[in-house]
């Protein structure tokens, strides 16, 4: 894309700062979307467009909400944008996380819809307009609009920047047109979409449902051949990019060897050298499977008593959205689960499930993962899952077992992991089980594979290839205009 000018559009911002005890601390937020795309915008540069979140955020931004990040070695612009409280209730809170997010993930949380929320969705899409407009330096930028918290925002770009390059990606799942139907708002927000010139999902399985979806709910015109939609005289090619990370992870260049990880975590968590060590980290979601996985390993600890005191889940849960019912009730029944099966499974002043609420930095995290002997993945529901793909790229000593979701999008590309399904149990324990006793070999053969894989289709990948299908419309456009 030879000198366009690039915008990203996105809620979470990629870098937050707060004010902390000793001055202003930087965050980077648990977000795949905030993983996959900054080493993007880092190579790339260009503008990103978010929510200002952070308690420090305004004093850390220019008389223009700008600041260039990253901050230790600047490579492009965040622009910040303010939100009322009201509008973060409505927007984000209530249409977002309460309404598409449930809607989406089919995790068995009714989605609720207000008309007031519907009303904050809309204003806050509308703000965000406003503000790519005025960042565009010409009349045909491209423009990644990022997610479902901005499904309006297309087409109103395109009504104000017509000859704009609107390349929409939706992180999460697309559910099948009946369970899309029942959301109030259905037809103003696939007519939002398709005022995107490509819009992404992982799968090819999440485009179909959303063709589904326009066919049943849009008079628009459906092209399955070229997997295209014309509504309103404008075409929207509708693609699957499958999302990745970095490679190699900026996080791994500060790893110690593998041998010292894992010693740290163990004289952290006060465990013995022959202990063998799971690792579950994610945001603390309902749609992540984390009470799952805690009642597998009740079920293997039932079921095999001769790994009590052998094995650990050491479970790391980010805080998140937590004003909502859904997430505080997720929280408390997860402290109620792990305190039943450290009761029941713990001896001597050990308990076999750890739970650590908190943010982890990345190098953290890749900390943890090298220090494992598993990782697990028990989403019931996630677009992709970058957390599956960051285990593979920690993993330079090509061992560890990565235990992963059938529903995750991401066990469409790593089949070597232990596919497991998070409803069965007892599947899910017998899972373990062939983990804990996965011979070397078979780990290297099953990691060899999968890290071939992340490496090749890394995230650089997944951005050139939207980016590359974006030249060729603007080149085509170019031609018959
Ligand atoms: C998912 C969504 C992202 C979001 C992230 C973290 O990965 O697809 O858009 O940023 O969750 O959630 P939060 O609400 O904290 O941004």
């Amino acid at each position: 894309l030879p000198r366009a000018q690039v915008m990203v559009v996105s809620n979470r911002e990629p870098y937050i700062h707060n004010h902390s005890g000793n001055g202003i601390a930087l965050q980077i937020p648990a977000s795949g979307l905030v993983a996959a795309l900054e080493p993007v915008m880092r190579a790339c540069g260009g503008t990103w467009i978010a929510h200002g979140s952070g308690s420090a955020d305004r004093d850390t931004v220019d008389a223009t909400d700008r600041v260039r990040v990253p901050p230790a070695d600047p490579a492009y612009l965040l622009r910040r944008v303010w939100l009322s409280e009201q509008e973060q209730n409505g927007y984000y809170y209530g249409l977002a996380n309460e309404g598409l997010w449930p809607l989406c993930h089919i995790a068995f949380v009714r989605p609720i819809f207000r008309e007031e929320d519907w009303t904050q969705y809309r204003r806050v899409n509308e703000r965000f307009a406003d503000v790519v407009v005025r960042e565009a330096s010409c009349d045909d930028p491209v423009v990644l609009v990022q997610d479902y918290h901005f499904a309006l925002l297309p087409r109103m770009i395109r009504d104000r920047l017509p000859k704009a390059t609107i390349i929409t990606f939706w992180h999460i799942p697309w559910p099948n047109a009946e369970t899309f139907g029942i959301c109030p708002w259905r037809r103003e927000i696939i007519d939002g979409l398709l005022g995107s010139s490509i819009l992404g999902f992982h799968t090819q399985f999440h485009c179909n449902n959303f063709i589904e979806a326009a066919d049943r709910f849009m008079e628009s015109r459906i092209d399955r051949e070229h997997a295209s939609i014309t509504f309103g005289g404008q075409e929207t090619l509708i693609r699957p990019y499958p999302i990745s990370i970095e490679w190699p992870p900026a996080a791994l260049a500060q790893q110690a060897p593998v041998r010292d990880c894992r010693d740290a975590v163990r004289r952290r968590f006060d465990l013995p050298s022959d202990m063998r060590i799971a690792i579950g980290i994610e945001r603390f979601d309902y749609t992540k499977g984390i009470l799952d996985r805690i009642r597998a390993v009740d079920d293997l600890l039932t079921r095999h008593p001769e790994w009590v005191g052998r094995f650990v889940l050491i479970q790391a849960a980010a805080p998140t959205r937590s004003k909502l019912g859904p997430y505080s009730a997720l929280q408390a029944e997860a402290e109620q689960l792990v305190s039943k099966v450290n009761a029941r499974h713990g001896r001597d002043g050990f308990e076999p499930v750890r739970l650590v609420v908190r943010h982890h930095e990345p190098t953290e995290v890749f900390e943890l993962f090298r220090a494992s002997d598993m990782c697990v993945v028990s989403s019931l529901h996630d677009g992709m899952n970058l957390v599956a793909k960051e285990f593979v790229a920690a993993r330079d000593d090509e061992q560890g077992v990565l235990m992963l979701s059938s529903f995750a999008g991401a066990s469409r590309e790593l089949s070597e992991a232990l596919i497991v399904n998070p409803y069965d149990t007892h599947g899910m324990a017998e899972a373990f089980l062939q983990a804990l006793r996965m011979s070397v070999a078979e780990q290297r053969d099953r990691m060899r594979l999968m890290r071939e894989l992340v490496r090749e289709r890394n995230v650089y990948r997944w951005a050139a290839q939207m980016l590359l299908d974006a030249a060729r419309l603007r080149q085509r456009q170019r031609i018959t205009s």
